[in-house]
């Protein structure tokens, strides 16, 4: 009877008119239209993937082989499953328009345990994935400041190592060039190493403080950025395409399947964010029409932008020269036109910066959505007294992407966040099969076409691409049932007990009312 029970409480969902009430009631202001749904997209997709990661996805890394020139169809792969659920975000984004994403989502259909669990899963795709972009945004703010080498001062150029880095890698490159990491780094009390990498704590704190003055401004400052970074690299496609030699083409796959699949699963980190538009749901004037336009428009203007951008890429330098940290400022360089590399770093950091915004503001969100449901604690949802965004979930997902950033490493939080997002991608499109079940009559702004078919191929797609990508990737496949575990003890621990005392309290109340009615 006990079990019964606590299985009936795991399975409990939230009914999505009663989602839909609450979110009526919701102190968020309602200011986002399509254009900014469409920059929030962009802004959140067009980051480190097509600035960074295409480099090994192309080249490899130490856990998998590259797909060569065929990262085109790894892309294109990628888009795909994408695409699946791009369609069952849109039709459930416009039919239950509420903060939170496939947490909330997931509530709807598959019940209080699944729903935290996603949440948490989700938390790998942005906060982790937050850190993967502040560690590119150091490596970009470098190459940037050597464009300046004969204008500023050498310690500016030259800043110490231990002052961009992680300490981490401070070990490895000491071990990798004989180097005593006693002569690289500070010692405290001549025990502990200091290796912090400044430039991404500054900018997070930046974007912390810009976050908590309101959503309004900061997608007004990612709509600046957004239109920097699509400056870029169209130029970049229309220079680099009078450069491309087609002999560079071939081998076209080089490492043949394994490398084609391994490529588009690394790089579906490149097409990570356009779900972010739905964790702003609340904010949005008229969600159910604005929604799925933004969330497909955003997908399809990525998905050209990246095909056109390999293909430049690839065309332009020889494989075995593609750099994997710079690829596409090195590019030009290889051409000659080193000017034009400075300024590919400026689009690059516009675009990593945009990024880390529009990811904390998904962060926050959704730990807000979490945090309302009982699941964490009330006080981290209060509402910033006069700009009306919830400050306290926002320093807390700036500090926690802080003090990761101060020892994780970048390959390792990409395919975390990797892992992360193809779950949550998989639990939209069972979501939208089950709500064709259970509620068939509830209105549907937008409907997936040809489902079950679309959906079900979302799920063979994501979910092939992650048990393929398990094998070779061992560290990261390792931390995923980790990171698992841990959500399951906090839920076991708190998140369930608490969801127990709302229940009794609800009952009390309903029982005090019935008795006030009778008298
Ligand atoms: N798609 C995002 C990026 O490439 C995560 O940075």
């Amino acid at each position: 009877m006990e079990f019964k029970n606590v299985i009936n409480n795991l399975l409990t969902k939230r009914s999505a008119d009663d989602l839909i009430a609450t979110s009526k009631k919701s102190e968020l202001k309602k200011t986002l239209n399509v254009f900014d749904l469409i920059v929030i997209g962009m802004g959140a997709v067009v980051g480190t993937g097509i600035f960074t990661i295409i480099g090994s996805a192309i080249q490899g890394g130490p856990e998998g082989v590259g797909a060569g020139p065929a990262i085109i169809i790894s892309m294109v792969l990628a888009a795909i499953a994408c695409v699946f659920s791009a369609l069952c975000y849109s039709e459930i984004a416009a039919m239950i328009p509420v903060a939170g994403s496939a947490y909330t989502y997931t509530y709807a259909t598959m019940g209080e345990f699944m729903a935290w669990m996603v949440g948490w899963v989700l938390m790998l795709e942005y906060a982790i994935g937050n850190i993967t972009v502040a560690s590119a945004w150091t490596g970009y703010l470098v190459q940037f400041l050597k464009g300046f080498k004969h204008l500023l001062p050498d310690f500016i150029i030259n800043f110490p190592m231990w002052l961009r880095n992680d300490y981490r890698f401070m070990f490895s490159f000491c071990d990798k060039y004989g180097l005593d990491p006693h002569t690289q780094m500070p010692y405290l009390f001549d025990k502990i190493p200091v290796a912090i990498n400044l430039p991404a704590i500054f900018i997070v704190l930046i974007l912390t403080m810009l976050l908590i003055k309101g959503v309004k401004e900061s997608t007004r400052v990612a709509s600046i950025m957004v239109g920097i970074n699509m400056f870029m690299i169209l130029s970049f496609i229309c220079v680099g395409a009078f450069y491309v030699k087609p002999e560079n083409w071939t081998p076209f796959a080089p490492n043949g399947f394994e490398g084609i699949f391994m490529g588009a699963f690394i790089i579906f980190f490149a097409y990570i964010g356009f779900d972010a538009i739905s964790t702003t749901a609340e904010e949005t004037e008229n969600p159910q029409r604005d929604l799925p336009i933004a969330i497909i428009g955003t997908l399809v203007l990525c998905t050209i932008l990246y095909v056109l951008v390999a293909l430049v890429l690839t065309g332009t330098v020889p494989l075995n020269h593609i750099d994997t940290q710079a690829p596409i400022a090195h590019a030009m360089r290889m051409i000659n036109k080193n000017w034009f590399a400075g300024l590919i770093s400026i689009g690059a950091l516009c675009a990593l910066t945009s990024v880390l915004l529009i990811y904390q503001l998904g962060t926050t969100r959704i730990l807000y959505a979490m945090s309302r449901d009982r699941f964490l604690p009330k006080s981290l949802r209060l509402i910033h007294r006069k700009y009306r965004t919830p400050h306290v979930l926002t320093w807390i997902s700036g500090i926690v992407v802080i003090i990761c950033s101060l020892f994780m490493d970048l390959s390792i939080s990409a395919e975390l966040c990797n892992f992360g997002t193809f779950t949550s991608f998989i639990i939209i499109c069972i979501a939208v099969l089950i709500l064709r079940k259970t509620e068939p009559d509830r209105p549907r702004p937008f409907k997936v076409p040809f489902t079950p078919l679309f959906p079900i191929l979302g799920i063979l797609t994501c979910g092939g691409l992650m048990i393929y990508s398990m094998k070779f990737l061992t560290t990261s496949s390792l931390y995923f049932p980790l990171w698992l575990v841990m959500g399951l003890l906090i839920y076991v621990t708190y998140g369930y007990h608490q969801k127990r005392l709302e229940e009794k309290i609800r009952l009390s109340r309903s029982a005090r009312t019935k008795t006030i009615s009778r008298l």
